[in-house]
């Protein structure tokens, strides 16, 4: 029996002789996969990949040394897309990838290559064009975020090796006026501790961790390693830092730099300065809480408390928190601000932003409102891992997040990428008869992104009133502001349309005190069973409302007031929306001031 699978063994091993391809990669049938061999002479190897199918361990070795593990859909039947891996440091040398469970007639095997470019449609149907956007592969949470000398840093949650959630790492791009992003790609990369989870960056001024080395003041960053051991997986926090401005990242020797044993959820480091106790502060989120520590150096850290057991939502995991200090709009008073993302447990079922209003002394948060109490950042289905930048200038508090959901997040139909950011979100603190909201409204740079625009003289929508081509370009990105004013009308609302018959409809109904998004015929949407939406926010009842709605071709963003409601809802309509068409049920209003602006960086 033994001498029968010998044999089959070595037939398979001569098969695995023809399969090698013209361009020198050699590959091997070995006990659990295949083993592909090359001597690298380009920039990439050129990975086909199956979007579907179940990733595959893979190591990948130089000079019989292991240099990464990856989890790749190396394609078995169709190519859906490539993704490169850059080989130009190996060159000359022996490079190696053992894959587990690819078979030997996979179709990836014959048309693996290497090559110095890589190609790619950037332009696909569903890219957005003032979104930010990863160049290919898939991305969720914004981290690291960082202002430093002129630059907007945002770092993210990056599989450069495939458009669904793998591999994680850290990209990178940065900016200067939050619109025009240059992408760096990874900056930090998974290591033998395991792959790069979600976290923040920090300019560590005065040194106090040492790491400083020369004139330029170091960044700090910090993230979670996430590291596969068996059937679970454990979770530590990592350091990594720059000493030139956060081109290049070095990992700290003594890795990691905070463990805890029994809890594997233990995740997502935020860092932030705290004046009046002159020490860095550190929130984590644990399982269903937030723990609390601090340090002088930002390398040995102390737990002063946690926050969080009885407080707010709690049907999923609590990830990536933020905190920092507010001033109360039109008043002298400040308060505190943590954000708490959580999944699933939604407002709308999956992952969506929640936050608490209090006071925190350097080393405990309180939170000043009913512990039961439940705030949402934002009211759409797409709005998760919110996360604000440390150290922007004038103390202004800008955050920006993921624009999807893990319910459908990883289904969604673009290719080469997935997920885009919302716009950057200027938080403000307003204080109500009873209590605070964090307002949520588009960064004043945002409205540097209009172009042309249109002015439509005042409507009275008696049941229906239609614009028609409301852009005359066809990117889909436009921005439609107006005020709703004389209302006697039991609901309003307006449906953007395509040529197509596909829409999304918006509309406002005072007795039930709701603004709904409804995107249920909005496009494709049978990709997914949770997609197919209808939410709602809350509405306070007024005599006239400001509308303010961002459209960027797969995104529409409603802002209501100052930002007092935000809903942010992905689509994926099979043509652009053009068509506006207002409407109004038991009664009338008066749209007035309706601006349309075409929107490009
Ligand atoms: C939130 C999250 C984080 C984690 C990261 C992994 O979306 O689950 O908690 O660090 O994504 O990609």
């Amino acid at each position: 029996m033994k001498a029968y699978f010998k044999i089959v063994f070595i037939l398979s091993m001569a098969f695995a002789l023809f399969a090698c391809k013209s361009n020198n990669i050699k590959v091997e049938t070995i006990e659990d996969g295949i083993k592909i061999s090359l001597v690298p002479q380009k920039k990439f190897l050129l990975l086909p990949i199956e979007d579907k199918i179940k990733e595959m361990a893979s190591v990948v070795t130089v000079d019989a040394k292991v240099v990464a593990n990856y989890n790749l859909c190396l394609a078995q039947k169709q190519i859906d897309y490539y993704m490169p891996l850059d080989i130009s440091q190996w060159k000359g040398k022996t490079l190696e990838i053992k894959v587990v469970g690819l078979s030997l007639d996979a179709l990836s095997l014959k048309e693996l290559k290497q090559s110095d470019d890589f190609e790619y449609d950037y332009a696909e149907t569903y890219r957005p064009s003032y979104h930010f956007t990863p160049p290919y592969g898939w991305m969720n949470d914004p981290n690291g975020m960082v202002y430093y000398k002129g630059q907007y840093h945002l770092f993210y949650q990056w599989n450069p090796f495939g458009s669904r959630w793998e591999n994680m790492t850290w990209g990178h791009a940065t900016s200067r006026d939050l619109l025009i992003w240059d992408n760096h790609n990874g900056a930090i990369l998974p290591d033998t501790l395991g792959t790069i989870f979600s976290g923040s960056a920090v300019a560590d001024i005065y040194n106090t961790s040492g790491l400083q080395k020369g004139e330029e003041k170091v960044l700090l960053a910090f993230y979670t390693y996430h590291k596969t051991v068996g059937d679970t997986y454990e979770q530590s926090q990592g350091l990594a830092y720059s000493n030139n401005a956060g081109k290049n990242w070095n990992k700290y020797a003594k890795n990691p730099i905070i463990t805890k044993s029994g809890f594997k959820d233990f995740r997502d480091p935020k860092v932030v300065w705290h004046e009046d106790s002159q020490k860095w502060v550190m929130l984590l989120s644990v399982d269903h809480y937030i723990e609390i520590y601090s340090s002088s150096n930002a390398i040995d850290w102390t737990l002063e408390s946690d926050f969080g057991k009885n407080q707010g939502a709690h049907t999923g995991q609590w990830e990536c928190p933020d905190l920092f200090e507010l001033k109360v709009e039109n008043s002298n008073e400040s308060k505190w601000v943590l954000i708490c993302n959580i999944n699933p447990g939604g407002v709308h079922g999956g992952s969506a932003t929640q936050y608490f209003i209090g006071n925190f002394d350097g080393k405990t948060f309180t939170n000043q409102s009913t512990p039961s109490d439940v705030k949402w950042l934002d009211w759409g289905k797409d709005f998760y891992a919110a996360v604000t930048w440390g150290n922007a200038p004038q103390n202004r508090h800008i955050g920006i997040a993921w624009m999807s959901n893990w319910e459908y997040g990883k289904e969604v139909p673009s290719k080469y990428f997935r997920s885009a950011m919302t716009v950057p979100r200027q938080f403000t603190l307003v204080k109500t008869q009873s209590d605070y909201t964090l307002f949520n409204y588009p960064s004043s740079e945002v409205a540097d992104l209009r172009k042309r625009s249109k002015k439509i003289d005042n409507l009275i929508v008696d049941r229906e009133c239609n614009v028609d081509n409301i852009c005359q370009n066809t990117t889909g990105a436009f921005e439609i502001v107006f005020d709703v004013a004389n209302i006697s009308s039991e609901v309003f609302g307006f449906k953007l349309y395509n040529n197509k018959g596909q829409f999304s409809d918006i509309y406002f109904n005072i007795p039930e005190k709701k603004i709904w998004v409804d995107r249920r015929n909005s496009g494709k949407v049978d990709f997914s069973e949770n997609f197919s939406s209808l939410v709602y926010g809350p509405l306070e009842i007024k005599n006239n409302y400001q509308i303010r709605i961002l459209v960027d071709k797969a995104s529409i963003e409603l802002f209501e007031g100052n930002g007092q409601v935000s809903m942010t809802n992905i689509v994926f309509p099979d043509e652009a929306y053009n068509r506006l068409s207002f409407y109004s049920k038991g009664g009338t209003c008066e749209i007035k001031n309706l601006t349309i602006y075409e929107l490009a960086k």
